[in-house]
């Protein structure tokens, strides 16, 4: 034995009681949190959104900002244009903010959520008879507004979301009508000009997580930006799947790596794995699967940086509201306890170590 393994033994041979009998020493944790583990796999994170409604929950709350669990946020509302600015050039930070600045306290990075989208928009902006000039505007001015007050906050900004149809054309949306196909790449020059330099700026979408008309359209685009220098840095994933239809491992990589061709980061950013209820314990071993093997894809495609669950818990997922009948998509059941997903997780990260 090399003398200095025998000297660094000597401590705990004299630490030993009379009875001879070594002191119980404490186990070592058997679970790291899913940050810890998604670093050392090689990720720059492991998050989650957090939603405004479930903020009054302390042990919700104490999960959402455990760093060593969930190293970025995201607000899954609070940051929405409804929320921001609910009268024109009224702005209101209060929901982003409640997010956003225990994230900051707390060490996690944050993904900021979203600038142009269809849904969620306030009756102000939705029902406005506008100009193309005026609906620039406006565009410019709420990204110019909240940019700026998330100045170097933002790990990311979702400058875009879910722009086209799941055959690859471009939703009908009141941006397309209004501005035409040329609203896109004036949010990102919008985003670009307010938000801090380091802030990436990120398309995201659903639906785009195998190679499919929608993910070649959004690869399409990217391309041509990255071409014509509208600055792009990223398209998210969002990863919304459900037991029984989910793609696989392989098809994952596969889209991420349509997307890291054309120069830019990619990331899972709102992954959640529904299941019809009522739920079973077959159910959820599938939805284990999927949930590892899609962090595994991340993990294993070079410019994927990081996977966002979207929420941790069942109760507050947005599923049932949407499909009912479906639900019990997240990490932990109603009661907070781990399911079969976060352990097939935990596991699979660490079986990089
Ligand atoms: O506005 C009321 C609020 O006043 C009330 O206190 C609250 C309590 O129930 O309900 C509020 O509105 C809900 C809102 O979330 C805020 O919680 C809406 O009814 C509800 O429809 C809305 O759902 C959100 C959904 O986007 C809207 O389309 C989900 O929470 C949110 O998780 C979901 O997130 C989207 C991403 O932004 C983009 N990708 C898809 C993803 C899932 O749909």
């Amino acid at each position: 034995m090399k003398l200095s393994i025998l000297f660094a033994l000597l401590p705990l041979v004299s630490a030993a009681p009379a009875n001879g009998r070594p002191k119980p020493r404490p186990a070592p944790l058997k679970y790291p949190g899913l940050d810890v583990l998604a670093k050392r796999a090689g990720l720059l994170y492991f998050g989650t959104a957090i939603d405004n409604v479930v903020l009054n929950n302390t042990k919700y709350v104490s999960i959402a900002h455990n760093r060593s669990e969930f190293g970025q946020v995201t607000p899954s509302n609070g940051q929405k244009w409804m929320y921001i600015e609910p009268e024109r050039n009224v702005f209101n930070y209060s929901m982003g903010d409640a997010i956003v600045k225990p994230g900051i306290k707390a060490g996690q990075m944050r993904r900021c959520h979203t600038f142009v989208w269809h849904n969620q928009l306030p009756a102000w902006l939705e029902k406005g008879n506008w100009t193309k000039a005026e609906l620039t505007k406006v565009l410019e001015n709420h990204i110019k507004n909240e940019a700026r007050h998330y100045y170097d906050q933002c790990y990311a900004w979702d400058v875009v979301n879910e722009a086209f149809e799941d055959n690859g054309t471009w939703r009908d949306t009141i941006w397309l009508r209004v501005l035409g196909k040329e609203y896109i790449e004036l949010a990102f020059k919008f985003a670009r000009k307010y938000a801090s330099p380091r802030t990436r700026l990120y398309y995201n979408d659903y639906g785009i997580e195998r190679v499919n008309n929608k993910s070649l359209a959004v690869a399409a685009l990217v391309k041509d930006y990255v071409k014509r220098d509208i600055p792009i840095d990223g398209v998210g994933l969002q990863a919304h799947f459900t037991v029984g239809r989910a793609p696989t491992y392989e098809n994952i990589k596969a889209s991420l790596n349509l997307f890291i061709k054309e120069k830019v980061e990619t990331a899972l950013t709102e992954l959640d794995v529904r299941l019809a209820l009522p739920d079973s314990p077959e159910k959820q071993a599938i939805q284990a699967e999927i949930y590892a093997n899609s962090t595994k894809a991340c993990v294993d495609v070079s410019d994927c940086v990081g996977v966002t669950v979207w929420d941790f818990w069942d109760p507050v997922s947005w599923v049932p509201e949407t499909f009912p009948g479906n639900g019990n998509a997240c990490l932990l059941d109603a009661d907070f306890k781990r399911k079969p997903a976060y352990y097939a997780i935990s596991d699979m990260l660490r079986s990089y170590d």
